[in-house]
C-alpha cells in the first residue's frame, strides 16, 4: 500500500476531530470561544496527531439549537469572529497539515432565516416553494418526531400565511424544500463558497430527512446526494461528504451510492456505536461482534466513521428496548442522566465510572475498529459532563485546558462540571506532564493507528476469541496483518486465536514491549489483563517486525 495513494484518499484513515468553536478557546476575553482562540490552539491538536478538523456550525444563528438553526449560510456567527480570523483560522490549520470540514446544515434554517421570513409572508411569495407547506398536518407520525421533550409533531400552523410548514426537528426550524431546483442551487452556491475558503468537506446533518422531507416527493432523492457530490469532485478532487445516516445496514447502503459510491463519502457507524455500547455493558463482544460481521463493505473509496460518542445524545434508538435498559442501568439509571427516551447525555468516562483502565481500552478499541474515527473535542482527555446544562448542553462543555479552566478568562458560555471531572481534576496541562494520562495514551493510539493502515484499509475479520468478554479481530493489507484484542471485562482472560495464514509467525506488541509465538497449527494463546488491549503486529521469523506492514512496503 503506497502512502503516496493512502494519502490521496486520505479520509480512509483520517483522524476527525470535532469541536465546536464556541466552546474550545476564548481568544478575546468575553467568555465565548472564537476563531482566534481557536487558531492558537492549533499546534495543540497537531501534536495530538488529528489530520482532519469537523467544526460544528459556526454561522450567524439565534442559538436555539446550538447553531443548528442558521440564518446566513455564507458568514460567521459575530460571537465567534469573522471571515478574516476563519481564513487566518484555515490557513493556519492548512500550515500545521490539517484539513476542515464542516457541518452542512440545510435540511432546515432557523425561523429568522430570511428566507423563511419571506416564505411565510403570504401563499403567493416568491419564495414559498422553498420550504414545505400544507393545508393539512400531514403526513404526521408522532413516532417520527426527533425532540419529543419539546414538539409533538412534525408540522406547525403559521396563523399569517394560513398554512402548516413541515420541521422535522423543533418547529422554529422549518424545512427547506430541496425538491425545489432553486434550493438546490443555493446549497451547491454553499458548498463552493467554503470551499473556496478552503474546506475539504461536510459533515452532512440530518441526510434522510434532508432528502425525503420535500414536497413533492422526488422520484428519485438519492439524485440529489449524487449532484451535491459531483459537484464538489469538480470543484476539489479529495473533498468529501460525512453522512449523518442513521438508519439500519441494510439501508444505509444507498447513501454511499450503492456499489458506485457516487454519494455520501463516509457515513458514520451508528449501529455498530450502539452495539459496542451493549457489550460494555454486559462485558461480551458478542453484540458489537454480530455487527461488524453483518455490516455492508462500503464501496470503493467509501468508508465507515467509527465513534463512541459525539455531541448529541449517545443515541441508543436501534436497540430493543430489553437492550437500551440495559445501557441505561449501567450508565445511565438516573432519569436526569437520559433524554428522548432513547439516549443519554452523558460522556464516556463519566460513564465507566471513571476507571481509566476501561476508559483507555474503550478508546484503543475505537481506534482500531475497522473505518475512520471521530472523536469530540475533550474525550482526548476523558472530560465529563454537566448535567446541570440543559438537554444535550451537558456534553458541550467548554475545553477544560488548566486547573482553573482555561478556557476564558471570563464567565464562560458554559459551566464547566464541579466534582472529580472538574478542572482542577481533568486538563490538558496536567496530562501533558503525565505519561500514563489519556492524553498521552491518544498520542499512542493515533500514532499507531496512522501506522497501521491495514486497520483502516485492511479486509477485517472478527474472530473467535473462546472467552465472551473479548472483542478480538484482524485486518489484512496487502499481505500484511494486524491483530488485535480487548478484554471487556475486569478479570484478566486468556484469549485463544486461531489465525489462519500466519502460522509460526511472531506477533508484535504495538501498545507495549512484547512477543508471542503463533504455533504451527496457527493457535496463539493471549493473555490480557483486566480491561487490557493489545495490538499486534505479524512477521514470519525472517522479517523484522517494522518490515512487516504494508507501510514499509
Ligand atoms: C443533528 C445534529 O447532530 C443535532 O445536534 C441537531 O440538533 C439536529 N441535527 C438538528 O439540526
Amino acid at each position: 500500500m503506497r502512502l503516496t495513494y493512502t494519502s490521496d484518499v486520505w479520509w480512509k484513515n483520517a483522524v476527525v476531530y470535532c469541536l465546536d468553536v464556541e466552546t474550545f478557546k476564548d481568544g478575546n476575553g468575553d467568555g465565548v470561544g472564537d476563531f482566534r482562540g481557536l487558531t492558537q490552539q492549533i499546534d495543540y491538536l497537531a501534536g495530538l496527531g488529528v489530520t482532519c478538523l469537523w467544526l460544528m456550525p459556526f454561522f450567524p444563528t439565534p442559538n436555539r439549537d446550538d447553531g443548528y438553526d442558521i440564518t446566513d449560510f455564507y458568514s460567521i456567527d459575530p460571537r465567534l469572529g469573522t471571515l478574516g480570523d476563519f481564513v487566518e483560522f484555515m490557513r493556519t490549520a492548512h500550515d500545521r497539515g490539517m484539513r476542515v470540514i464542516a457541518d452542512l446544515v440545510v435540511n432546515h434554517t432557523s425561523d429568522q432565516h430570511p428566507w423563511f421570513k419571506e416564505s411565510r409572508k403570504s401563499k403567493n411569495s416568491p419564495l414559498r416553494d422553498w420550504y414545505v407547506w400544507s393545508d393539512k398536518p400531514e403526513p404526521d407520525d408522532p413516532s417520527k418526531v426527533v425532540f419529543p421533550d419539546k414538539e409533538d409533531s412534525l408540522w406547525e400552523w403559521d396563523n399569517r400565511s394560513k398554512q402548516y410548514y413541515l420541521h422535522s426537528f423543533y418547529k422554529h426550524q422549518p424545512d427547506l424544500n430541496v425538491a425545489n431546483p432553486e434550493v438546490r442551487d443555493e446549497i451547491t452556491r454553499i458548498l463552493g463558497f467554503w470551499m473556496e475558503l478552503g474546506l475539504s468537506g461536510f459533515r452532512v446533518d440530518a441526510v434522510p430527512f434532508l432528502i425525503e422531507n420535500v414536497d413533492p416527493k422526488l422520484p428519485d432523492p438519492h439524485e440529489f446526494l449524487q449532484d451535491m457530490r459531483a459537484f464538489m469532485t469538480r470543484r476539489k478532487g479529495g473533498s468529501i461528504l460525512l453522512g449523518e445516516v442513521n438508519v439500519p445496514y441494510e439501508d444505509l447502503v444507498q447513501y454511499f451510492g450503492d456499489g458506485l459510491g457516487d454519494q455520501v463519502t463516509m457515513c458514520f457507524d451508528f449501529i455498530s456505536m450502539q452495539k459496542a455500547w451493549l457489550s460494555l455493558a454486559r462485558q461480551n463482544a458478542g453484540p458489537l461482534a454480530d455487527a461488524l460481521r453483518e455490516r455492508p463493505k462500503p464501496p470503493k473509496d467509501g468508508q465507515w466513521a467509527m465513534f463512541l460518542r459525539n455531541h448529541d445524545e449517545l443515541t441508543l434508538d436501534k436497540l430493543t428496548d430489553e437492550e437500551r435498559q440495559e445501557v441505561f442501568d449501567a450508565f445511565g439509571p438516573e432519569k436526569d442522566m437520559q433524554i428522548f427516551g432513547r439516549g443519554l447525555r452523558r460522556r464516556l468516562p463519566t460513564m465507566l465510572g471513571g476507571d481509566l483502565r476501561r476508559v483507555k481500552m474503550a478508546y484503543s478499541l475505537l481506534f482500531s475498529l475497522p473505518g475512520t474515527p471521530v472523536i469530540f473535542y475533550g474525550e482526548e482527555i476523558g472530560m465529563g459532563e454537566n448535567l446541570d446544562e440543559e438537554g444535550r448542553l451537558a456534553v458541550r462543555v467548554p475545553m477544560q485546558w488548566t486547573r482553573d479552566g482555561g478556557f476564558s478568562p471570563a464567565e464562560p458560555v458554559r459551566e464547566v462540571p464541579e466534582g472529580s471531572f472538574a478542572p482542577d481534576r481533568v486538563n490538558v496541562a496536567d496530562q501533558k506532564r503525565d505519561t500514563a494520562s489519556l492524553l498521552r495514551w491518544f498520542q499512542l493510539l493515533i500514532e499507531r493507528y496512522r501506522e497501521c493502515p491495514e486497520l483502516a484499509w485492511g479486509t477485517y475479520t472478527v474472530l473467535d476469541a473462546g472467552h465472551h468478554a473479548v472483542f478480538a479481530h484482524r485486518c489484512d493489507a496487502d499481505g500484511a496483518t494486524v491483530v488485535v484484542a480487548h478484554n471487556l471485562c475486569d478479570t484478566a482472560v486468556d484469549a485463544e486465536l486461531e489465525l489462519a495464514g500466519l502460522e509460526g509467525q511472531q506477533l508484535t506488541d504495538l501498545l507495549v514491549d512484547g512477543t508471542l509465538d503463533v504455533s504451527a497449527d496457527a493457535k496463539v494463546k493471549l493473555p490480557l489483563e483486566p480491561h487490557g488491549c493489545r495490538w499486534l503486529r505479524a512477521s514470519p521469523p525472517e522479517i523484522a517486525p517494522e518490515d512487516a506492514g504494508v507501510m514499509s512496503q
